[in-house]
């Protein structure tokens, strides 16, 4: 039903695990100090770990992805929190809710993972909140309907796949190991959106006509989740020297459209290109590019909801300030006896 992808990439996933237990059995030999030695590790195909010297640049690096990915799972759970009280039944209400925390859940194994780079959890949330970090512009698009709800699933979490599913096999340590328990959750997310798109393109004319409303809308603010095409890309050279990104941005994105065609068809939907066609000698669709100067003026802030998702981000963030210092008080306690 889900298309022959998910399984794929999920079978992915499953070797980085095995990869990183091996790594992990593995010593590397280097003479020559720490420098050699971080390069050794690269090299192999081993993993840096927080005890190990890193490149400042390294670590700088890590510290702005895992974070602006951190703040994606954070902000990401608005759009869809948003329909919790108006999913259609209990067991729909039920499903988003668990998905919705989820996301916290992925935020926490993040900003854990960025915190063993020597950053903490307040510092980055700072941060976020002054507007000196990013996250994902997908998340300043509106949910207008229920099946926004289904189109984010299918291609929102879609698309975090095809991203993150090469995270698996990051070269630092920590951020690997965030990322398989990530990537086994979302592709729970991604079938949860496709089952209520096909539902509602099953349904009545006017449920499948909001199904197709709402792939109409995601379609390509998702495509433009895989940021810049490669030749405005400024951070990819040396994240694939150093193993931290895998694949370029148009490489994911490509394989993020010759998955979703698939689907569509199995669907019963359109992907809103006329465009949109095989290449037999490149085996893979011709498509048309997302809007590369829209999701320039989303990133600068100007996107449909981006005032909204930092106001309710920041005001989440005061509202919650007597929890953390209960929890803050708790502890000393605890500790105190
Ligand atoms: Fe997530
Ligand atoms: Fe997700």
């Amino acid at each position: 039903m889900y298309g022959n992808d998910i399984p794929e990439l999920l079978g992915e996933v499953e070797a980085a695990e095995a990869a990183l237990r091996e790594a992990a059995a593995r010593d590397t030999e280097a003479t020559g100090g720490e420098v050699a030695y971080f390069e050794a590790v690269i090299q192999a195909d081993q993993k840096i770990e927080p005890r190990d010297w890193m490149p400042d640049s390294y670590r700088k690096t890590l510290i702005r992805q895992i974070a602006q990915h951190a703040h994606s799972e954070i902000i990401g759970m608005q759009p869809e929190g948003n329909w919790i009280s108006r999913a259609p039944t209990l067991k729909r209400k039920a499903i988003l809710l668990a998905k919705v925390q989820d996301e916290a859940g992925h935020g926490l194994y993040l900003y854990a993972a960025a915190e063993t780079l020597g950053v903490s959890r307040d510092e980055l949330v700072d941060k976020l909140l002054a507007g000196r970090q990013k996250y994902s512009s997908i998340f300043n698009y509106p949910t207008l309907t229920w099946a926004d709800v289904g189109a984010i699933g299918w291609l929102v979490d879609g698309a975090a796949i095809v991203n993150q599913v090469p995270l698996c096999r990051c070269s630092y340590g920590p951020y690997a190991r965030a990322m398989i328990r990530i990537c086994k959750e979302e592709s729970f997310h991604q079938r949860q959106g496709f089952e209520i798109l096909h539902t509602l393109s099953h349904g009545t004319g006017g449920q499948r006509a909001m199904a197709q409303d709402a792939v109409d809308r995601w379609w390509y603010p998702s495509l433009a989740m895989f940021g810049p095409p490669d030749a405005d890309s400024t951070h990819s050279e040396q994240s694939m020297a150093w193993k931290i990104k895998r694949f370029s941005n148009d490489e994911l994105r490509q394989r993020f459209v010759d998955m979703c065609v698939q689907q569509a068809g199995v669907l019963g939907l359109t992907l809103p290109d006329p465009d949109l066609r095989w290449n037999e000698d490149r085996q893979a669709y011709d498509f048309t590019q997302p809007d590369y100067d829209e999701l320039m003026q989303v990133i600068k802030g100007n996107g449909p909801c981006n005032r909204q998702r930092m106001a309710h981000r920041r005001r989440a963030h005061d509202e919650g300030a007597w929890v953390r210092e209960a929890a803050a008080a708790y502890a000393k306690k605890k500790a105190a006896a």
